[in-house]
């Protein structure tokens, strides 16, 4: 084993001591989402992250969900689906004495804000990679999202019982693309282009799978051996053991060091390799993960900083999901908790609203089924049914009074304009806008015109266009509209009224503003954005992905 292999930090299990309650529940969670590209096999581990928790026993159930989630191409279909999208919004099981809540990121054609916001509330993501893709648009965008809030990220490369990319170049590739350094904890071995097994470097060992026959729905069965072990080369033959030696006596050379602080800050993302389909290195993968995954951080508020082991209750609502049940007006509300306990029914404050809120009929989301909740710990996720009191961003406290930062607006891609036909319900159509951007179904933006400010839509994916419009139609009473714009990108900008004018004038860009009152331009093309950030620049203008 190398010197600068990670060491097993203590399992929870033994942190029992005299430690309080509340600091080995913060000691055993595990909050994150797994972030990727579609079909790079989030679903597939999911289901296998479940079945080694124990939380389901043969993997295979999910299969019938993506095969209606590819055919998911309307509102009404999704409101079908809500059913199932609903419960595992968060997945909370137990592993080897840790609680993980897997908070799932919406992908496919629901890629939405939500999908930025859920990660606000994870402490960790696992950016799962094609062995023969490598780094896709999607995780691209969601890698930035993490980089911005210096989340650790843990890599892993999937689907690599088939051959795909040289491991050396498809790091190579992940590092110049995202600007981050992989620390290989595990490293493929391969037999004629057959995965065999891994070299665990954090234990020193070999690690070869025995070929089951149920395909993966059951947990591998392995052998171990020191990776210098005569039985190593037995079992693989002295070609094939002699080259994994060298790989890794390269890797231990010229690779990046194990830096537990680089982890935590986000800058160095320890990397596996795996197949989720056969399970073949998801144990190894699970074990370091959550060992070196940080538990619940302090979080920062507008004027101060909340530990996860004060006393007082706090959390924040980063997830709300409406009509659950269509002959219902319910919503729930996602709240993830940052400090204390949480008991069911308790009675919090609502800051911004300044209303008492009794947290009833909490929810968790143990495997696929809801559950009552009775008490939950800084990292849990407790869904709240909601009538319209909550929104997105909102703190809820017990005791000392405090205030989250913001649950930053990240930058569409798609734009339309929004219109009714008829002038008189043009006051229904401001007033849903407005209450449904302020819970995050769409942003809002307002383009000067003759006729006064004339709305804008934004959305991170189109179908939430769809979304929108069957909302307005069916919460508001109102028929809109809508006619796609051609910009591609938004810019908040920073500067001088001067400033923002010249920089907004062209035939290829439209200057609006959000609902705060500032201003952003729209672009058709990065190309023409990058230009206009690089001439701001000169001049001290600032623009921004995140509303500052
Ligand atoms: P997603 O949620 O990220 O979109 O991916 P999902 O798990 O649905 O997997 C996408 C496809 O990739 C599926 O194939 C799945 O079986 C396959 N896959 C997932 N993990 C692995 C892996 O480790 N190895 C290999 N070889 N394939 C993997 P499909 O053809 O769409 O479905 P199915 O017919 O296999 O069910």
């Amino acid at each position: 084993m190398s010197d600068t292999a990670p060491h097993r930090t203590e399992s929870p299990a033994s942190t029992q001591g005299n430690s309080s309650r509340i600091d080995r529940e913060i000691a055993r969670r595990r909050t994150f989402a797994i972030i990727s590209h579609p079909d790079a096999g989030k679903t597939t581990l999911t289901e296998k992250l479940l079945l080694y928790g124990g939380a389901i026993h043969l993997a295979g159930s999910v299969k019938a969900r993506r095969a209606t989630r590819h055919a998911t191409s309307d509102w009404m279909e999704m409101e079908k689906e809500r059913g199932i999208s609903v419960t595992s919004s968060v997945l909370q099981f137990d592993y080897d004495g840790y609680r993980i809540n897997l908070l799932d990121t919406p992908g496919h054609q629901d890629f939405s804000e939500d999908t930025y916001r859920t990660l606000v509330a994870a402490d960790a993501a696992v950016m799962l990679l094609d062995n023969r893709k490598g780094v896709e648009e999607q995780t691209r965008k969601l890698f930035n999202v993490c980089k911005l809030r210096r989340t650790p990220v843990f890599t892993l490369v999937n689907k690599c019982d088939r051959p795909g990319e040289d491991p050396f170049q498809l790091l190579d590739d992940v590092e110049a693309d995202l600007g981050v350094e992989c620390y290989p904890v595990t490293w493929p071995i391969t037999d004629r282009g057959q995965f065999v097994g891994v070299v665990n470097r954090r234990t020193g060992e070999a690690v070869l799978f025995r070929k089951g026959a149920d395909h993966g729905q059951t947990q591998v069965q392995t052998d171990r051996y020191p990776l210098d072990d005569d039985a190593v080369t037995e079992a693989l033959g002295s070609e094939i053991a002699d080259r994994i030696r060298e790989e890794i006596a390269l890797l231990d050379m010229a690779g990046a060091e194990f830096d537990a602080d680089a982890i935590t800050a986000g800058t160095l993302s320890p990397t596996f390799f795996g197949s989720a389909l056969t399970n073949f290195g998801i144990e190894p993968f699970l074990h370091t993960f959550l060992d070196y995954a940080p538990p619940p951080p302090p979080r920062e508020t507008v004027d101060d900083v909340v530990h996860p082991e004060e006393d007082d209750f706090s959390g924040f609502v980063f997830k709300i999901q409406a009509n659950l049940d269509p002959r219902h007006r319910d919503r729930i509300a996602f709240v993830r908790i940052v400090s204390g306990r949480f008991d069911a029914g308790m009675e919090v404050d609502n800051r911004r609203s300044g209303q008492k809120v009794r947290l009833a009929q909490p929810q968790t989301f143990m495997a696929r089924e809801r559950q009552a909740v009775e008490e939950a710990w800084p990292g849990d996720v407790v869904g709240i049914h909601d009538r319209g009191s909550l929104r997105i961003g909102d703190t809820l406290t017990a005791g000392r009074s405090l205030e989250f930062r913001d649950i930053p607006r990240f930058s569409p891609e798609h734009f339309a304009r929004i219109s009714v036909e008829d002038p008189l319900r043009r006051k229904h159509l401001d007033n849903g806008l407005r209450q449904l951007s302020e819970e995050g179904a769409a942003q809002v933006f307002y383009a000067p015109s003759i006729a006064g400010p004339a709305p804008i839509v934004g959305a991170v994916g189109p179908l939430q266009f769809d979304v929108l419009l069957h909302r307005l139609e069916h919460e508001y009473g109102v028929e809109a509209r809508l006619e796609r714009l051609p910009y591609t990108q938004a810019r908040w900008i920073t500067g001088s009224d001067a400033q923002v004018q010249a920089l907004a004038a062209g035939y290829d860009r439209q200057l609006v503003h959000d609902s705060r009152e500032r201003p952003l331009i729209l672009f058709k093309t990065e190309w023409s954005m990058q230009r206009t950030i690089e001439k701001g620049a000169d001049g001290g203008v600032e623009f921004h992905s995140v509303a500052p």
